[in-house]
């Protein structure tokens, strides 16, 4: 928040923002602006405290992304750095794809509370085809940001209690080979430098040697810059971080070397790993950079990392988000569109698009309603034809069996005729046969 004095009046303007956005208002602002020097004190220059026992209030959050390959030492670095032991089931690694696993945690130190939240890559590295990889990790920044973003464009939002889950800080993890970056993670830091703040670290820096350790440092940063692998660089425009920042920028990545074990080091005991030929402090430099990053990421940088997720990585997708959902800021002639015009001018397009879909639409129906009726009609002309043949050929029969069958009547009359005349001739030869029989009969009686 800022309090930015308001031209060519007493009043201030709170505003809040990225410092550089405040700075450019108060430039504008303060163009013609009169100084006055007060007589006595008035108590503004207490607003730093205010803002500060505020945020104290409020408490801070803090996400942190960790990817790099199945055992490379995440959980174990995220637990030295933060000297606590997350607990967490180890993570399976035979699974088809990258998940992520995101835990949070509330710490305190002093009065200040954190709540922090560790993001894991779990199965990454693990699979043979690895061209995948990257997908997930890039969906779940991006789905951080949206919920971020549909917050924002709420009318009822709670944008000061919401649990900003985007991610402040990416830890990429580079295997300890000595040789060169893997095209596995020179793919995936590409993908992500865009979304979220890379700090490339290499774990496991005992197993490598020192003099290897510096050429593969120079090796990895010369392979992202030809890579145009964009990584976090520890700003240098805050003078009283200005130098430190500096060096450290030409430390990275930094070689890191994590362990949670407490060995009896002269009367102290210090974070080591023992090894037979002897000990490596984490906390010693010359042994590791591990106090660097714990300094760079913590104690130094984390607001700077919080307000480049905002301003530069969260900016980023919701310009994106907002052009494609047909958002501007000016309309074709460079004049300054306000929102109320690019919904107007949005709803219009979106309604014109609607009548022209409606036409083409009610077009179409016309076309299929009159294919649909040629179609009728040719199938209604077939069936008439159809109806015409059947009937025809009924006819047709019809006619063959009536005169089929007058002949068949003519037969029957013809033989019933033949039968009556061969009854009428039997009947003729009968009497004659009993005639004859009598006059025979009669002869023999007149013989005798
Ligand atoms: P996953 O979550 O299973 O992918 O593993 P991780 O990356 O979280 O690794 P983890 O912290 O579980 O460590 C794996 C092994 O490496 C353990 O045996 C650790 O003790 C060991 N280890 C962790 N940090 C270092 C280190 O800096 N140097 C060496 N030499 N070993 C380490
Ligand atoms: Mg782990």
């Amino acid at each position: 928040m800022y309090l930015v004095p308001v031209a060519g009046s007493r009043d201030f303007l709170v505003t809040s923002g990225s410092t550089m956005a405040a700075a450019e208002i108060a430039r504008q602002m303060t163009e013609g602006a009169r100084n006055l020097s007060l007589s006595g004190h008035v108590g503004f220059d207490g607003m730093p405290d205010q803002l500060v026992n505020k945020s104290v209030c409020q408490g801070f959050c803090f996400n942190i992304l960790c990817v790099g390959e199945t055992g490379l030492g995440k959980s174990t670095l995220m637990d030295t750095l933060f000297n606590t032991r997350f607990e967490g089931d180890p993570s399976p690694h035979n699974q088809p794809g990258v998940h992520i696993k995101s835990s949070s945690y509330e710490l305190q130190e002093s009065s200040v509370r954190l709540k922090l939240s560790i993001v894991n890559s779990v199965g990454f590295g693990d699979q043979i085809n690895k061209e995948e990889s990257y997908k997930s990790l890039v969906e779940f920044i991006d789905a951080q940001f949206e919920a971020y973003l549909q917050e924002e464009l709420k009318i009822k939002r709670t944008l000061h209690n919401y649990h900003d889950s985007r991610i402040h800080a990416c830890l990429y993890f580079i295997a300890p080979t000595g040789h060169s970056l893997k095209s596995l993670d020179l793919v995936t830091m590409k993908k992500l430098d865009s979304k979220v703040n890379i700090i490339p670290i290499i774990a496991k820096a005992d197993s490598i040697s020192k003099n290897e350790l510096q050429k593969f440092k120079i090796k990895i940063m010369s392979e992202l810059v030809s890579n145009g692998v964009q990584i976090y660089q520890f700003p240098t425009d805050d003078e009283t971080v200005a130098e430190i920042n500096g060096t450290m920028n030409a430390h990275l990545p930094f070689a890191v070397v994590g362990s949670t074990e407490e060995i009896k080091i002269g009367n102290k005991m210090m974070k080591a790993r023992q090894y037979p030929w002897g000990t490596v402090q984490v906390e010693n430099e010359n042994h590791c950079d591990f106090v660097k990053l714990r300094e760079m990421l913590i104690r130094v940088n984390m607001e700077d990392l919080r307000e480049q997720t905002h301003t530069r990585h969260y900016e980023l997708y919701r310009r994106c988000k907002l052009e494609e959902m047909g958002f501007k800021d000016t309309d074709p002639d460079n004049k300054p569109f306000s929102l109320q015009e690019t919904y107007e001018a949005k709803r219009n397009e979106f309604l014109g698009e609607l009548q022209k879909k409606e036409e083409e639409m009610r077009q179409m129906f016309v076309m299929r309603v009159k294919e649909k009726e040629s179609e009728l009609k040719e199938a209604e002309k077939e069936l008439h034809d159809k109806f015409d043949r059947l009937k025809k050929l009924h006819q047709d029969e019809k006619k063959k069996l009536e005169d089929k069958k007058k002949s068949l009547d003519d037969e029957i009359n013809a033989f019933k005729q033949r039968k009556t005349a061969a009854e009428l001739l039997q009947s003729q030869a009968q009497q004659s046969g009993s005639q004859q029989t009598l006059k025979r009969e009669k002869e023999r009686k007149n013989f005798f």
